[in-house]
């Protein structure tokens, strides 16, 4: 009988995805960045949202989203770092967007909120901040289609990957892996080609970035490339499973 050890880092045979950050785009051409994302391989793009409450930064809405929409297809998804999340939910699906993330920090009934993403059509994701513990999301990974792991506290680009956040990204994987649940684990903030195996190691198969992508003088094609290809070579399949 064939005995598997959960090792503190369990893989996954989830593809790797790269998902670009708009934060570091030039604002005044955000269409064309759009289109230029989509034509660079990305596999979704990911906006900020920032209320200047939840976050000490204020970025776009709805609008800003729904603007962009027609100029590429890939998938758009929200990541709301906003207080009172559901005030605006039903307006990001309108925008255009498929996968909204919500902080589990930003409200008092996250499993109704999570649920509501689920009744408005799109796919529901939890976010967790650094100080914020996995066991924060353990019961509502049911409703999750992803569970975002913060790699720098939120509120702006360009910051420092935090690389103590490693263990909790493999004990999300964990919590998903022991619970049989169908969900991705994204990671977010300071991801590039020096932290990215790291974090895929850990067990993440999503990565979010904004500047690494952005100031890569190679161009976008280049650096998406180079982030799929070191995550890929750094992910690793779940416990005895082949790779
Ligand atoms: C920060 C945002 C991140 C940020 C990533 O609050 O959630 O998406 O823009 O940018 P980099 O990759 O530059 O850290």
């Amino acid at each position: 009988m064939k005995v598997v050890v959960p090792s503190a880092r369990p893989g996954t045979n989830r593809p790797i995805e790269i998902v670009p950050s708009v934060l570091p785009a030039d604002f005044a051409r955000l269409g064309d960045e759009v289109m230029a994302l989509e034509k660079a391989g990305v596999d979704r793009i990911q906006w900020d949202v920032m209320d200047g409450r939840f976050v000490p930064n204020l970025t776009f809405g709805p609008d800003v989203i729904a603007a962009c929409r027609p100029h590429a297809s890939v998938p758009f998804e929200a990541h709301l770092m906003v207080e009172d999340p559901d005030l605006l939910l039903p307006r990001y699906v309108e925008a255009g967007c498929s996968l909204l993330i919500v902080h589990a920090e930003s409200t008092r009934h996250l499993h109704r909120t999570l649920g509501r993403v689920g009744e408005l059509g799109a796919a529901a994701a939890v976010a967790i901040n650094p100080a914020t513990p996995p066991s924060a999301v353990a019961h509502v990974l049911d409703l999750c289609a992803m569970v975002l792991v913060m790699t720098v506290n939120p509120g702006f680009g360009g910051q420092d990957y935090i690389t103590t956040m490693e263990p909790k990204i493999s004990a999300v994987r964990r919590l998903v892996l022991d619970g049989g649940f169908d969900c991705d684990v994204e990671v977010d903030g300071g991801i590039g080609p020096k932290t990215v195996s790291g974090a895929a190691a850990a067990g993440a198969n999503v990565l979010v970035a904004g500047s690494s992508l952005f100031r890569d003088t190679a161009g976008l094609e280049h650096a998406v490339g180079e982030l799929r290809s070191l995550g890929t070579s750094a992910a690793r399949p779940p416990e005895g499973e082949p790779a």
